[in-house]
């Protein structure tokens, strides 16, 4: 089961209020359950349906609602609570938080639950820097209370100065940033790698592949939010480094082969999502080669790469978790399989790339996933991430087995 995270959502009274929409909106889309509590003063900027119809749960706003007469409310959604974000933080309920005082219904849940929180002060400037406010942050840090620095910019009362909330791109990274609660892939090192490695024909040529990058990529931003120490090592892509994760850039096979084995012997799990190529030039020209009025037809002539997985089941050692993908246009579960065995491999993620949706470059993917000791795992079609989390949770599964 994926480790769906559920954020609770705290709204307070301040005009950022419109802000915390559009942060709902991109949690979502991430896959995020999340349950939004506001403030009387928050209901004066932003309704509770807009969060209810983008959330698709009903907004929490009085503590004396009693909607479930078996539960407590409050304790409930606590309880149900794996992150705590207040955003936008208003003085009033950072003073509340810092001082113990739970009077509505986000004070109170807020001082019930047990989640890891992020506070989000927005504010004016000088409310920013009063003594009181001041004191108080400093309370919600010793607390062990993660805070945002609040942004400079244009403020809603016609200056420009610092207390504006950032940007919900930028919560959602700090909302990364924050380690969850301990998984079976807590501290664990792993490798991803990711990208299509490049051989060059001449200064100016290569032979590469169609993969973005994109799976590998996905895989790398589940497990470090899952608490793993993850780097990728990744062929060129256009995508963007996952937050937190460390980064090796290669370009070819042999360079990959080398980082990987390198770092092997201080890793827990490889996952090679990476699409390697299997040949190479022979040699590769100095110059650019040129065409020429004799010269209709050219030969490349290829060598074998090394096979990197192959080299590092030789370096294997009792407790290391390696994972092979295999990227097939025909007899997917029986080539497959010959790769799980050929290259001892704990987990294979077989991706069917002659399907639309599937593999290469698109956003999509469908996979089944092989196991020695375990009937194959079909996947449907779904976005990278949703296929990544399903990856994760096997070679999570994987891991608490053997641990
Ligand atoms: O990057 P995207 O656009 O998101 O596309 C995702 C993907 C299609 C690239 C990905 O899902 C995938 O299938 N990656 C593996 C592609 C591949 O190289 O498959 P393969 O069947 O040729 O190789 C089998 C396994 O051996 C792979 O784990 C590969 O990384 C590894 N290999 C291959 C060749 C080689 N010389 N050394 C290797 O270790």
């Amino acid at each position: 089961m994926a480790e769906q995270r559920h954020v609770a959502l705290y709204v307070t009274g301040s005009i950022a209020a419109y802000k915390a929409l559009v942060l709902t909106r991109l949690l979502v889309k991430d896959g995020v359950s999340v349950r939004v509590v506001m403030t009387k003063a928050a209901e004066a900027f932003v309704t509770p349906l807009s969060f209810q119809v983008l959330s698709k749960n009903a907004v929490a706003t009085d503590m004396f609602a009693g909607t479930d007469v078996k539960a407590v409310d409050h304790i409930e959604l606590a309880d149900w609570t794996d992150l705590a974000v207040v955003a936008p933080a208003t003085a009033d309920i950072i003073g509340k938080l810092a001082n113990g005082i739970a009077d509505d219904m986000a004070s109170l849940t807020l001082m019930a639950t047990s989640a890891p929180k992020l506070v989000v002060p927005t504010m004016n400037q000088h409310m920013l820097d009063n003594p009181a406010t001041a004191r108080n942050i400093a309370t919600l840090k010793q607390d062990g209370i993660s805070v945002m620095t609040p942004a400079s910019g244009f403020l809603a009362e016609g200056y420009s100065g610092r207390g504006r909330m950032p940007e919900p791109e930028e919560i959602m990274r700090a909302i990364k940033d924050l380690r969850p609660r301990k998984t079976p892939l807590t501290g664990k090192k792993v490798i991803v790698t990711a990208g299509g490695t490049r051989e060059r024909i001449d200064p100016v040529r290569f032979i590469t592949n169609d993969s973005s990058g994109k799976m590998g990529y996905a895989i790398a931003e589940e497990m470090q939010q899952r608490g793993a120490e993850v780097t990728l090592i990744s062929a060129p892509t256009k995508l963007k480094v996952p937050a937190g994760v460390k980064f090796v850039s290669v370009l070819t096979t042999e360079d990959l082969a080398e980082a990987v084995t390198t770092a092997f012997k201080q890793t827990d799990i490889l996952v090679m999502a990476a699409a390697v190529a299997d040949f190479k030039p022979v040699s590769s020209a100095d110059q650019k080669i040129k065409k020429s009025a004799d010269n209709d037809q050219m030969t490349i002539k290829l060598t074998k790469t090394a096979d990197i997985l192959k080299q590092v089941a030789k370096l294997k050692q009792p407790g290391q978790i390696t994972v092979g993908f295999a990227a097939e246009t025909q007899n997917l579960l029986d080539n497959a399989q010959h790769k799980l065995v050929s290259k001892q491999l704990d987990l294979l993620i077989a991706n069917d790339v002659s399907k639309p949706g599937v593999g290469f470059n698109g956003d999509t993917n469908q996979v089944t996933i092989l196991q020695p000791d375990q009937a194959p795992i079909k996947t449907t079609l779904a976005d990278k991430h949703t296929i990544a989390k399903q990856v994760v949770d096997q070679i999570s599964q994987r891991v608490q087995k053997e641990g």
